[in-house]
């Protein structure tokens, strides 16, 4: 396996790599990686010849200080979990080769009503730095194809968007893989390692309340589903629900109704405290 620090010698390589015709396989992480950034791997080696990954902890998708400071980093455990799980390369950039002059810190991009909702209108500038961080680690990799999780479902559209109308030449095929979960439900996350026994008990009612709208939804209307939901896990949990929203999974707008979209969606993000958040959603 190898390790990169520096852009231009990992682009010199995979350009050399794609003119063997050997496909790239590119998974972005920000490290304190679990089953979840593995099974994105597992996947990348499957359909590609070369996989590589990313470890960067990009702090312009960070609207919340305390989120930044406190996001694990866990570099050394992350290499030696890439190196038993077959990657090739590895991607550990400084700060100043993903953003090497204040310009490029200071990109805007148009997402339409993507960024308008859910996690867009909690995070403001959340997805304008997702898109810069991941359209600089895009002209660097040039990978064939890029790997990404469902359990950032909004992450997905927003860097669908990015690539079908800022990133076209570049050619890459969007991959989206399925949530993986711990054994009782709860999404894996490196947020995860941050939650007290107490709050990691309690956190599981989140999969258990989606699963159950699951099952039940056709009996209700969307907006008592909602709110079941909602009241269920501040009930059970205490935790502060900031939106749980049905959507069509195509544009990510809200439905009134069960009849409104062809694949629904239910999204929720939850506050266990003011700097620690978890996301999950499950299609219904
Ligand atoms: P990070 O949170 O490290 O996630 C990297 C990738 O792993 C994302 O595509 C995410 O959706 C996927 N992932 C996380 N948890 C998962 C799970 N339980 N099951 C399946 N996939 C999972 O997402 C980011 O980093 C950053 O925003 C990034 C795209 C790297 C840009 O900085």
């Amino acid at each position: 396996m190898k390790i990169y620090k520096i852009s231009k010698d990992l682009t010199i390589d995979n350009q050399n790599l794609k003119a063997k015709s050997l496909s790239i396989g590119f998974v972005p992480t920000m490290g304190a990686l679990h089953e979840g950034h593995i099974s994105l791997v597992n996947r990348a080696k499957q359909e590609c010849d070369i996989g590589v990954v990313s470890i960067f902890v990009n702090p312009t998708q960070f609207n919340n200080a305390a989120d930044l400071e406190k996001y694990p980093r866990t570099t050394e455990a992350d290499i030696k979990l890439l190196e038993k799980n077959s990657a090739d390369i590895v991607f550990i950039p400084e700060y100043k080769e993903i953003y090497p002059d204040e310009n490029s810190t200071q990109v805007n991009f148009d997402f339409g009503n993507l960024d308008k909702v859910m996690e867009g209108k909690y995070r403001p500038g959340h997805f304008n730095g997702v898109a810069m961080v991941v359209k600089r680690l895009f002209e660097i990799v040039q990978p064939t194809k890029a790997y990404f999780g469902q359990k950032d479902i909004q992450q997905f559209a927003i860097i669908n968007h990015l690539n079908n109308n800022y990133l076209k030449p570049l050619d890459i095929e969007l991959v989206k893989c399925p949530i993986v979960r711990e054994a009782d439900g709860l999404a894996l996350s490196s947020r995860n390692r941050l939650l007290t026994d107490e709050q990691r008990k309690n956190a599981v009612v989140i999969s258990q309340e989606l699963f159950a709208a699951k099952e039940n939804y056709k009996n209700y209307s969307v907006a008592e589903v909602e709110n079941i939901v909602k009241q269920n896990i501040t009930e059970k949990t205490k935790f502060e629900v900031e939106y749980f929203e049905i959507v069509d999974d195509e544009n990510l707008q809200k439905i009134n109704d069960w009849k409104q979209a062809n694949k629904i969606l239910a999204c929720i993000a939850v506050n266990v405290t003011k700097s620690l958040r978890l996301i999950d959603n499950v299609y219904f």
